[in-house]
C-alpha cells in the first residue's frame, strides 16, 4: 500500500528535469508494476499527430516503439472508449490482440488496461496497462487502484513537454525525446544521441554553438541523465569573474587569505563533489587562473585560497563556449594543454536556423503553452502570417531569441491570438542600435547588407568584436564568419 502512494511522489520530483522521457516512463512503468503486484506494466500513449497508440516502454531494447491503431487489441479499445478493460485469461478472450507478444516473446495471461487522462471527464492521453498479476487474475481494489493511478499519471504527463497539443484534444505531442528540451529535427537528433553517450561516462564535454541554443540546458540534460543524477549540478559563469575571484570561486578561501575574507569559504569545487561541475563560457577564464583549473583537472586536487593542505573532489566537468577557442589558442589566449583537457568529446549545438522552420513552430507552440499556463492567459493560436514569419526569422539569438518573443507575445495578445503585430516589429531587429548614418544602396544583395552593416557596428564599437557581437544579437563566432568570408 505505501509503495503505491509513493509512486507518483517519486516521478513528480523528476518533472522540472531534463530527463530521457523513456528512460522516466519506464521507471513509472517499473514501480506501477510493483505497486500493482503484477509482472509488468506498459504505457500507451496515444500519438495527437498520427492519430494511434505507440510505446516504447517495457519492450526490449533492441524493439523499436511499437505502434497500433486505435480500436484494436485492448489498449487500442481502452483507447477509442475510454473504460477499463479487464482480462482475466488472454489466451482465450477473443478482444485480446497477440501480435504484440509475438513482437516481443512475452506471455500475457491476465491483463487490466485503465485509460490515462488528467481529470475523470478529460480526453484520453494514454492507456496504462499491468499484465499478469501474481497469483490470481486482478480483482475490483487492483481495478479502483489503476483507475486513480491513471489519473495521477495523466497528470504527469501534463506536466512534462509530452503533453497535449491542443487539451480539449485526445492525445498527446512528441516534441522530443527529452523533457523540458524540445527538439525533433535532425539536427537535434545528432545531439541527443550524443548527450545520451556522454551521460552514460564521466568523459569531459566541451559544447559549443551560437548564443541562445541551449548548451546550458543541454549541459543539465547530460548531468540528470547521468550516474552523478542524485549528485549536485553546480555551475560557475566565467564571464562573470573578475580574474582576482576565479580562483577562489572555483577553489575557495581559508580565513583570513585575501583582504576582506573573513571567512573559509568553500569553492565550487568542492560543492560539486559527487555530482558535475559546468564552466559556464569556459573561454573567459583568465589565463592566470587557467594553470589552476589544469591542474585541477589533471590530478583533481587542489588548494583553498591561503589553505595549505591540499583537497580532493570527484567532479565531472561539463564545459561550454560560443568563442573560436582554436583561434584563442593560436592567440595565446587560451593555453592549449586546457583545451585538450576539456574537448574529450565535443557537442556542436546547431542554430535555430539550421534546425528548420518546423523546428522554429514546435518550439513556438511549446513557448507559447508554456506562457500561456504561466500568465494564465487562454490556449494560443497563432495566425498564419505571424507564424509565416516565426518561420521565416533567422534567429540571430536562436531559441533564446524565440522564448523571448513569444512571452511578450502572450502577453500582448490577453485572448490568445497571436497576430504579426504582436511579434517585434522588424524595424527593432536590425537597428538595435543607430548605425551612425550608414547607408547602402538599394540593389545589394541581402548578404552585403549584412557584411556592411556588421563591419559598421565592429567600427563603431573601435574594432572590439565581441562587444559588437553582443550589440548585434549574434555569436562572435558568427561576426567572424561574415566578415572573413573573401
Ligand atoms: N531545445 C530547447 N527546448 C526548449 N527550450 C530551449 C531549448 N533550447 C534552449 N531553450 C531555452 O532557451 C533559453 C536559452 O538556452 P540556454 O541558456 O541553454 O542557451 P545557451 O546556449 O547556454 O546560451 P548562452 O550562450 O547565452 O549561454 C533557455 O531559456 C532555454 O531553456
Ligand atoms: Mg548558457
Amino acid at each position: 500500500m505505501r509503495h503505491r502512494l509513493s509512486l507518483l511522489v517519486d516521478l513528480a520530483s523528476l518533472l522540472p528535469r531534463e530527463v530521457d522521457l523513456d528512460a522516466l516512463l519506464e521507471e513509472a512503468c517499473r514501480r506501477l508494476a510493483a505497486a500493482m503486484e503484477s509482472e509488468r506494466a506498459t504505457l500507451w500513449l496515444v500519438d495527437a499527430e498520427r492519430g494511434d497508440l505507440v510505446t516504447r516502454v517495457a519492450l526490449l531494447p533492441e524493439v523499436p516503439a511499437l505502434r497500433q491503431p486505435l480500436g484494436r487489441g485492448i489498449a487500442g479499445t481502452v483507447a477509442a472508449e475510454g473504460e477499463l478493460m479487464r482480462v482475466d485469461d488472454a489466451r482465450s478472450d477473443p478482444r485480446f490482440d497477440s501480435s504484440a507478444d509475438e513482437r516481443t516473446g512475452y506471455v500475457t495471461r491476465t491483463l487490466l488496461a485503465a485509460p490515462v487522462r488528467e481529470r475523470v471527464d478529460g480526453p484520453v492521453r494514454g492507456v496504462v496497462q499491468v499484465l499478469n498479476k501474481e497469483g490470481g487474475p486482478f480483482d475490483e481494489e487492483d481495478e479502483r487502484y489503476l483507475r486513480a493511478l491513471a489519473l495521477q499519471i495523466g497528470n504527469v504527463l501534463s506536466l512534462t513537454t509530452l503533453r497535449a497539443g491542443d487539451e480539449s484534444q485526445p492525445g498527446v505531442v512528441f516534441r522530443g525525446p527529452f523533457n523540458r528540451i524540445v527538439g525533433r529535427s535532425p539536427a537535434m537528433d545528432a545531439v541527443y544521441e550524443r548527450i545520451l553517450l556522454a551521460a552514460g561516462t564521466d568523459a569531459r564535454v566541451l559544447l559549443r554553438g551560437e548564443t541562445g541554443t541551449g548548451k546550458t540546458l543541454l549541459a543539465r540534460a547530460i548531468h540528470v541523465n547521468s550516474q552523478r543524477q542524485a549528485g549536485p549540478f553546480v555551475t560557475v559563469d566565467c564571464t562573470t569573474l573578475p580574474a582576482q575571484l576565479v580562483e577562489s570561486e572555483l577553489f575557495g578561501h581559508e580565513r583570513g587569505a585575501f583582504t576582506g575574507a573573513d571567512k573559509r569559504v568553500p569553492g565550487r569545487v568542492e560543492l560539486a563533489d559527487g555530482g558535475t561541475l559546468f564552466l559556464d563560457e569556459v573561454g573567459e577564464l583568465p589565463l592566470e587562473s587557467q594553470g589552476k583549473l589544469l591542474r585541477f583537472l589533471q590530478n583533481g586536487v587542489f588548494e583553498r585560497l591561503g589553505g595549505r593542505e591540499t583537497r580532493k573532489a570527484d567532479v565531472r566537468i561539463l564545459a561550454a563556449t560560443n568563442r573560436d577557442l582554436e583561434k584563442d589558442v593560436r592567440e595565446g589566449r587560451f593555453r592549449e594543454d586546457l583545451y585538450y583537457r576539456l574537448r574529450v568529446v565535443e557537442l556542436e549545438v546547431p542554430t535555430l536556423r539550421d534546425r528548420g522552420p518546423d523546428e522554429v513552430e514546435r518550439l513556438a507552440r511549446h513557448f507559447a503553452e508554456v506562457f500561456a499556463n504561466r500568465y494564465d492567459r487562454p490556449t494560443v493560436r497563432f495566425s498564419d502570417e505571424a507564424m509565416a514569419a516565426l518561420r521565416d526569422h533567422r534567429w540571430p539569438g536562436n531559441v533564446r531569441e524565440l522564448e523571448h518573443w513569444v512571452e511578450s507575445a502572450v502577453v500582448l495578445a490577453p485572448d490568445g491570438g497571436i497576430e504579426l503585430s504582436h511579434l517585434p516589429a522588424p524595424r527593432t531587429l536590425h537597428s538595435l542600435r543607430p548605425t551612425d548614418g550608414l547607408q547602402v544602396p538599394m540593389g545589394l544583395p541581402l548578404d552585403e547588407v549584412r557584411r556592411r552593416y556588421v563591419e559598421a557596428m565592429v567600427d563603431h564599437c573601435d574594432g572590439n568584436r565581441s562587444e559588437a557581437a553582443r550589440r548585434l544579437g549574434i555569436g562572435r563566432n558568427t561576426v567572424g564568419r561574415i566578415l572573413d568570408v573573401d
